[in-house]
């Protein structure tokens, strides 16, 4: 047993879509009594709000000089349920209605802006200011926080995501076919790894992770173990 006393650090865990990392980011979080935050529901909140607003076509062309203006005045945030954390927009509990197929169909779009990610980089800052925080992402290992203490990069092959994803959508009462949602992961991985502005990749420093072949509870080990090295580390 170490007994050098854990610091306050921030932690930052990037990944393919639908890599599992959410689920290990909050179990981390909630086991250490760290703030988690998802930036993958802000990017999909501000897509709720663009088609909301009529801000997106259905070809996927985006008002954009709109959609900053309905960004600038709007409030994204996180609220803890009993359901566990909500994600909220402008006071509205849209968790449910974010992770739609509507939503993931587009949020690509919306998350290649450059203008919406340097919006959101700024507000996902404010929230490591205190550290003690999970985040996870495509962009926070090499763009929100390349200072932070901790960066794991977790990926497993497209077919395993899409079937996680598969049997969450279905367990949610989504009619889906399991060919859609590999199309969507897929398409996902091309517009993440392609864009310009923050493509996903893996930092330098970041630890990498294929959980194909792991259990939960052996990934939640995993991490604890990471993080309790770089808490104790100088
Ligand atoms: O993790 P997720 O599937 O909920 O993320 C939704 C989308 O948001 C995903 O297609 C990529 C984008 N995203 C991003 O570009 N940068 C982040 N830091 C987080 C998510």
């Amino acid at each position: 047993m170490n007994s050098k006393e854990l610091k306050p650090i921030i932690i930052a865990i990037d990944g393919y879509s639908s890599s599992g990392k959410s689920s290990m980011a909050k179990a981390l979080a909630g086991k250490i009594g760290y703030r988690y935050v998802d930036t993958g529901a802000m990017y999909r909140a501000v897509t709720l709000l663009a088609m909301r607003g009529g801000l997106i076509s259905g070809n996927g062309t985006v008002d954009e000089a709109g959609l900053v203006a309905a960004l600038a005045d709007a409030n994204i945030d996180f609220a803890v349920g009993a359901e566990g954390q909500r994600t909220m927009l402008n006071g509205e509990d849209v968790e449910r209605e974010i992770r739609s197929m509507e939503v993931s169909a587009n949020v690509s779009t919306i998350s290649a802006i450059p203008a919406v990610r340097r919006d959101l980089v700024e507000r996902q800052r404010i929230y490591g200011e205190q550290k003690g925080i999970v985040m996870d992402g495509r962009d926070i290992g090499t763009t929100v926080f390349p200072g932070a203490e901790l960066k794991i990069f977790v990926n497993a092959p497209a077919e395993v995501r899409a079937e996680r994803r598969f049997k969450e959508l279905t367990a949610k009462g989504e009619t889906v076919t399991y060919e859609e949602v590999l199309e969507n992961v897929r398409y996902r991985d091309m517009i993440d790894t392609t864009r310009a502005e923050s493509p996903l990749r893996r930092a330098d420093d970041a630890i990498c992770l294929d959980n194909s072949n792991m259990t939960i509870a052996e990934q939640d080990a995993w991490l604890i173990a990471r993080y309790e090295e770089a808490a104790r580390r100088d």
